[in-house]
Formats: C-alpha cells, sequence, structure tokens
C-alpha cells in the first residue's frame, strides 16, 4: 500500500523516534508499504516518521545506483531500531534531497564512516562500520529518527535562500508527483 509521505512542518518529523519490540504488530507489512512508498516517490530512503510513525524504521534501496555503484547492485534493505555508535573525523560534501522537503536540494557535509548498530527485516542483529553512499544515506535516514532532517545541516545562508520554498510547504503549496500530507 502506498502511504502519503509527510511534509516539512509535520510534527512528527521533529520528534526522537522510539525502538520497536519484536512483536510489533504488522512490521513486514510496514516494510512493505514503506518500499513500495519510496518507490513510487522515486526515492532511495524512507524513514518510518516520514509517513506519520515516531518509530526506529528505515527502509534504503542503493539498487537504483548500481549502474554508476555496481556493489550496490540488489542493495534494498530495512533497518529496524538503528543507531550510529560513532563516526570517523573525516567529511565529505554532497547533494542531498528528502521526500519530506520536495524541491529542496542541497550539499551536506557528513562523516565518511560510520559505525552502526542495526537489526535488518529478520531481525537478525548487525553490527558494522560502514562508508561511501550507503553512510551518507543512512545517516541522512537515521537523522529523521531523531526528528532531524538534512536542512538543519545548512549554514545559516543557505536556510535563508530556501526559507522561500519551506514557508510554501508550511502553507501546503507543494508540487510533486507522488501523495504528501501538509500541515496545511
Ligand atoms: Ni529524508
Amino acid at each position: 500500500m502506498i502511504l502519503p509521505v509527510y511534509i516539512y512542518g509535520q510534527p512528527v518529523l521533529r520528534k526522537v523516534a522510539e525502538d520497536i519490540t519484536p512483536d510489533y504488530p504488522n512490521l513486514k507489512q510496514l516494510i512493505e508499504n514503506m518500499f513500495e512508498t519510496m518507490d513510487r516517490a522515486d526515492g532511495c530512503g524512507l524513514a518510518a516518521p516520514q509517513i506519520g510513525l515516531p518509530i526506529r524504521v528505515v527502509v534504503i534501496d542503493l539498487d537504483v545506483m548500481s549502474d554508476d555503484f555496481p556493489e550496490y547492485k540488489g542493495y534494498r534493505k530495512a533497518f529496524i531500531n538503528p543507531h550510529i555508535i560513532e563516526t570517523n573525523d573525516e567529511t565529505d560534501s554532497q547533494e542531498e534531497g528528502c521526500l519530506s522537503l520536495p524541491g529542496i536540494h542541497e550539499p551536506v557535509k557528513r562523516p565518511t564512516k560510520i559505525h552502526v548498530k542495526y537489526l535488518d527485516a529478520d531481525l537478525k542483529e548487525h553490527d558494522e562500520w560502514v562508508e561511501g553512499f550507503e553512510a551518507r544515506c543512512m545517516q541522512h535516514e537515521f537523522d529523521h529518527l531523531e526528528g532531524k532532517m538534512f536542512i538543519d545541516h545548512l549554514s545559516a545562508l543557505r536556510k535563508q535562500m530556501i526559507k522561500g520554498k519551506l514557508n510554501n510547504m508550511l502553507k501546503g503549496n507543494v508540487r510533486c508527483s507522488y501523495k504528501v500530507k501538509t500541515v496545511k
């Protein structure tokens, strides 16, 4: 089932999301719905707060990049209760976008490597260091679970420059090809 994507201004996007227990109702169905919603919107990641749920569940699809990055062939993963334990000191900057911020694309500086712990869709525990685009994508999605969005990482000047677009979102003026839920 395709769900509406919650847009900037929705309070759930600013909440710290909670870990879930393995018996969370209809978890498999939820993950399937999140993949479907992300695919429909041509996204490469989606966090549960973006469909209105303040819980720590994320889906990421890097297979869409596999033409340029063959190592991501078949990469479609769900992350349950993910937590970033530590990061390295090296950073790089790359353009990001977000389904909850349609029409905004800005370079974001982030650590290049992260140490993460999470459960996969089969509730198997993982504890690993990841790098590259995978690390960037995880940081973007896991930020959503802390009530953060990529625009929080921008300089005051860049924030000023996107203010008009953000105000439009708050007024419910959003143009995109997928179903959304704005505050107004
Ligand atoms: Ni996002």
